[in-house]
């Protein structure tokens, strides 16, 4: 059955919310951009608001392991300011039973980087350079396994999970896709992945011309289905971001050390 945010029965039941809370920090472990969490607010109050407990999880950064750097407890006190209520932290996502147990309706319990494992990504750590084929695809099949228990882990804390972290929204990672299979009946987006929808079908079915698309990122790679889909959709596409210097490699262009993805060229001339 599909679940909606607003309608959802949210009284006497923990809800696990996925939320993009990779927020910029600088070298004082400071928030220097909480736009994210903000944006969240609304999706995790609306629990709280209806009688609910929240279990919030989140990446921070790309470790490849537990890292101080990119602890979530640098963010606590920022999601306790906005949500105006005290946070507890699972200092481990994976060992957070007890703190689960106790959490109370109207709580908050934030539970550590998912990225300190593994698991979250579903891509082996700490391989030799020197690799084998096989034993790359030996350590990819025990992750695999292992992977089950994390995100079976992460579903037992909860009665409904809530996919509210449009920035990963792209990835399939056990906290975003695998999990979600474990609530087949009491799972929905938030108010930040329902926003976005709601803004990109309001541009495809119903435009108000002239539309111009501003796109952005890295890689032409993971743009091109995108690009592709708005063409017939908008007037003017402006590219910006790193993905700006393959198109001007590929024509020609100097780009010095500039990101590049060489092997998209020829695409990124067709683009043009
Ligand atoms: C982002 O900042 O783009 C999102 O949080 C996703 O992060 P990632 O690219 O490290 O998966």
């Amino acid at each position: 059955m599909q679940q909606n945010i607003s309608t959802y029965d949210f009284a006497g039941k923990k809800a696990i919310v996925r939320v993009d809370f990779n927020v910029p920090l600088n070298e004082k472990f400071e928030i220097t951009d909480d736009t994210r969490i903000r944006a969240a607010i609304p999706t995790l109050k609306k629990v709280l608001e209806k009688g609910g407990a929240l279990i919030i999880m989140s990446h921070l950064g790309r470790p490849k392991g537990v890292t101080e750097k990119f602890s979530l407890k640098h963010i606590l006190g920022r999601v306790e300011e906005l949500l105006g209520v005290p946070v507890k932290f699972a200092e481990d996502c994976q060992k957070a039973d007890e703190q689960v147990a106790a959490l109370k309706m109207g709580e908050v319990l934030v539970l550590e980087n998912l990225r300190f494992y593994a698991e979250e990504e579903g891509k082996p750590r700490g391989l030799a350079e020197d690799a084998t084929d096989e034993e790359k695809k030996a350590a990819k099949a025990a992750l695999k396994e292992s992977q089950k228990k994390f995100v079976a882990k992460l579903a037992s804390y909860a009665d409904c999970y809530i996919n509210d972290a449009f920035g990963t929204a792209h990835r399939a990672h056990a906290s975003t896709a695998l999990i979600a299979e474990y609530f087949p009946n009491d799972k929905m987006f938030g108010y930040v992945m329902e926003g976005e929808i709601k803004a990109i079908d309001r541009v495809l079915k119903t435009p108000e011309h002239p539309v111009t698309a501003i796109i952005g990122g890295a890689k032409v790679s993971s743009k091109i289905g995108i690009i592709e889909h708005l063409f017939d959709a908008v007037d003017n596409m402006i590219i910006g971001g790193g993905m700006v210097y393959t198109f001007k490699k590929a024509q020609g262009g100097k780009i010095g050390k500039s990101l590049c993805e060489d092997d998209q060229m020829d695409l990124a001339l067709n683009i043009l």
